[in-house]
């Protein structure tokens, strides 16, 4: 095991609890003595919120620090671990339900779903990155059936694959354009809501569309229908990132014949009589970069033999992003600092729970700017 100085023996941590509102509590808990093999053990600096973190507590009645998404700074590393040693500026997704999770002083996350960030990103934009990143690219990459960007010819083999992104302003919908346009996909259709202004600036091409859902869905439907029509495109893949109100079903037959349909809820079947014969529903778990399998409960999963190599994919997805990053061609979603430091997850969570992330990830100071 390498460290910087001697290791840290404990942490504040805090535990969500699935009450309503979401609360929290703030305790020490001791850290391993030893890292296992392929450990990194970072100081927090900044950590991010996803849905999942309150959402997944309230399903299974269950508390913990459930923070996935953070940046810091490395401390210290286990037995085989090569791409990263201690001072290292980092961002990582942390293994979901797992202990030392990102809320906390010091959490512990995998190799292989750790990436650097350069100098000039803030902790607090890196914290945004790693978990919704991920999902997107395991998404594209794995379950639509896209070339990925480092691999040969994939920008002209992904050409002229047109690609239907609803929700795009999700922080999901978003990172998927940017990965998309970054592995030569497109024409995109994008199809969001009242925070479009970020998501708008990625679609740059003419052959670029965006569509707000405001409209009600059934003349968004339409409304993508006449504009697939007039540009002769053939829409076969496509993204639900939101799953809300019954959208798959929509979104399904804005689909054309043969098509697949990437969706992200788990509390959903995605069995309805409306969903044409002819669309592929596939549920992304973005934790098969970690367990390397579904859960038996989950719904639309993938063959066995699609989601083994989930974990290799991870820890290529990342070393290119890193890549990315370095050349100013990737970033951070748009976020917002919630005060108090670790105090201040509970907030950020009922946050998301009532609907209130307008287009950006809350984001929590968790280092020495949380005790300015
Ligand atoms: N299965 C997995 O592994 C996995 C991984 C990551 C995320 N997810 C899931 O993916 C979903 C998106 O996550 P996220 O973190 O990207 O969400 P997010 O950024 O917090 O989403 C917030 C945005 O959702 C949009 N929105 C809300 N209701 C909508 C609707 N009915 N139709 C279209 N857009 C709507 C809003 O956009 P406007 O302001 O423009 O209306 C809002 O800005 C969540 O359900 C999350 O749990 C799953």
């Amino acid at each position: 095991m390498a460290s910087s100085n001697e290791l840290p023996v404990q942490t504040l941590s805090v535990t969500v609890h699935p009450t309503s509102p979401i609360t929290t509590t703030i305790s020490t808990v001791p850290l391993p003595e030893c890292l296992a093999p392929g450990d990194v053990l970072i100081k927090v600096e900044a950590a991010a919120s996803n849905p999942k973190d309150w959402l997944h507590l309230v399903a299974t009645g269950t508390s913990l620090n459930s923070g996935d998404d953070l940046a810091g700074i490395v401390v210290a590393v286990g037995e085989g671990v090569t791409r990263f040693k201690p001072d290292d500026r980092v961002a990582a997704f942390h293994p979901m339900g797992k202990p030392y999770g990102a809320y906390a002083e010091y959490a512990i996350a995998l190799e292989h779903t750790a990436l650097h960030i350069p100098d000039s990103m803030s902790f607090e934009e890196a914290s945004t990155i790693p978990l919704v990143s991920l999902t997107a690219g395991l998404t594209l990459f794995r379950r639509q059936g896209y070339l990925a960007p480092w691999q040969p010819g994939a920008q002209e083999k992904n050409q002229r694959k047109s690609l239907l992104v609803y929700a795009a302003t999700t922080s999901l919908g978003t990172y998927a354009i940017k990965l998309a346009k970054l592995a030569g996909i497109g024409p995109i259709v994008a199809i969001g809501g009242g925070s479009s202004d970020y998501v708008k600036g990625f679609l740059e091409t003419p052959q670029d569309a965006f569509l707000d859902y405001r409209t009600g869905l059934e003349t968004l439907r339409e409304n993508v229908k006449r504009l697939t029509e007039e540009r002769h495109l053939h829409l076969r893949n496509g993204l639900d990132a939101v799953n809300e109100h019954e959208s798959w079903v929509q979104v399904s037959q804005m689909l054309h014949g043969g098509g697949r349909l990437s969706v992200f809820s788990g509390a959903r079947k995605y069995d309805e009589q409306a969903i044409p014969k002819d669309v592929d529903i596939v549920y992304t778990f973005v934790g098969t970069a970690h367990e390397a399998k579904y859960r038996p409960s989950m719904p639309k999963q993938p063959s066995v033999e699609d989601v083994q190599g989930d974990p290799a994919f991870a820890g290529e997805f990342f070393v290119w992003l890193e890549d990315m990053l370095r050349q100013g061609k990737y970033s951070g979603h748009p976020f917002e600092v919630i005060s108090g430091g670790l105090n201040g997850v509970s907030e950020g969570l009922n946050r998301l729970r009532n609907g209130q992330a307008g287009g950006r990830k809350f984001v929590y100071q968790i280092g020495s700017k949380g005790r300015e």
